[in-house]
């Protein structure tokens, strides 16, 4: 057989794996040790989408040119963390008018009242109090869209994107109740250590970019995550003793995470490591093996940016594989729903 057919056997007989990030900001330590680190290793064994979701960002009001710069970093650093684009597909959600177009189908499948019930849609309207536009409030139906264009089995996400799969499988669950198999049943897949990374200054809050004093970026400077990691919140208990408690010594908790997720460590292994040494000492570690493993990143980032071209054939390829899957799907979906075929 020729290596090409062989190859697109081997495809067909693996399984399926999507995810996205919002390049909205830079990346931070909560997306990398959530999902973004166990990405690469997932290429090997699977048919592998990932993309950077644009559409998603104008929920809230962005800056165009530093939208643009922010889509171009991020892209290098998937890159620069591993995803070769040989092996996978990475590609920007806009460059794939299908995610629209699907979008739009599903948002007569999910009901008012389960958009209502998302955290992240009442978190966000909390937050933007001046423009909760509709975008925001059917969001989850274009998340769903982008999922099911590529019918995967499994979507690796942290736990707070974990309510939007859901959802997304009740509307698989909805249309294909009326119009029978069109859409594969996706499954949230989420791992145990890293899967939510808290602030490092707020251990009650997610890590997340909207407060960037908590916040360690794939690019910060090293002497600047020392320094974060450095004025990291422990606890106010007197005990000074690195043990996971996570009701009771949350910041403690946040940190044994990031380190046993920066190392491939268990919460065991690092209660064993520091026994005996208090938070003075722990908390310069967690930012050091913090450091060490962001170094290569992003060196490789700041690399691949100085190579425009290459970027732009990374991304044009990229939606070109990501339009010839993605249109198979919404011609399927147009059919079973009704519309006229052009
Ligand atoms: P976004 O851009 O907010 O986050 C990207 C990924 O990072 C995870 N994450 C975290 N994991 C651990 N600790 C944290 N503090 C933390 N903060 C963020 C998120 O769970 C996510 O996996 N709606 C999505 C993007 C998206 C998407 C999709 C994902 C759009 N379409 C389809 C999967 C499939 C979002 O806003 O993620």
């Amino acid at each position: 057989m020729e290596e090409q057919a062989i190859q697109k056997e081997e495809q067909a007989a693996k399984k399926v794996m999507l995810s996205g990030i919002q390049p909205s900001g830079a990346l931070h330590l909560g997306n990398y040790l959530g999902p973004l680190q166990h990405w690469p290793q997932m290429i090997e064994d699977f048919d592998c989408y990932f993309f950077l979701a644009d559409l998603h960002t104008i929920t809230v009001r962005q800056d165009p040119a530093a939208l643009r710069k922010q889509t171009m970093t991020l892209l290098a650093s998937y890159i620069a963390c591993g995803l070769d684009p040989e092996k996978c597909t990475l590609f920007i959600q806009s460059h794939v008018h299908q995610h629209a177009e699907l979008g739009w189908v599903l948002n007569c499948y999910a009901m008012f009242g389960e958009l209502s019930r998302m955290t992240q849609f009442k978190d966000k309207s909390a937050k933007n109090a001046d423009n909760i536009n509709g975008g925001l409030f059917t969001y989850p139906c274009l998340m769903a869209a982008d999922i099911l264009l590529y019918q995967p089995d499994f979507v690796p996400v942290g736990e707070d994107q974990r309510q939007h799969v859901e959802l997304c499988r009740n509307i698989v669950q909805r249309f294909n109740g009326i119009y029978g198999d069109v859409f594969k049943m996706p499954e949230p897949y989420i791992q145990k250590v890293g899967a939510r990374i808290m602030s490092l200054n707020a251990p009650e809050s997610k890590m997340s970019k909207s407060q960037p004093e908590g916040c360690v970026f794939l690019l910060d400077r090293p002497e600047d995550i020392a320094r974060k990691f450095k004025r990291a919140v422990t606890d106010s208990d007197t005990e000074n003793c690195v043990r996971y408690d996570q009701a009771k010594k949350p910041g403690v908790a946040n940190l044994i995470q990031i380190y046993a997720a920066a190392t491939g460590r268990t919460f065991e292994d690092v209660e064993r490591e520091f026994a005996g040494c208090g938070y003075g000492k722990f908390k310069p570690a967690v930012g050091e093996a913090v450091i060490e493993t962001l170094r290569p990143i992003r060196e490789e980032t700041e690399r691949l940016l100085k190579d425009k071209a290459y970027l732009e054939g990374v991304y044009r390829a990229g939606a070109e594989k990501a339009s010839y899957v993605a249109e198979k799907t919404l011609r399927k979906v147009y059919k079973k729903v009704g519309f006229l075929q052009r």
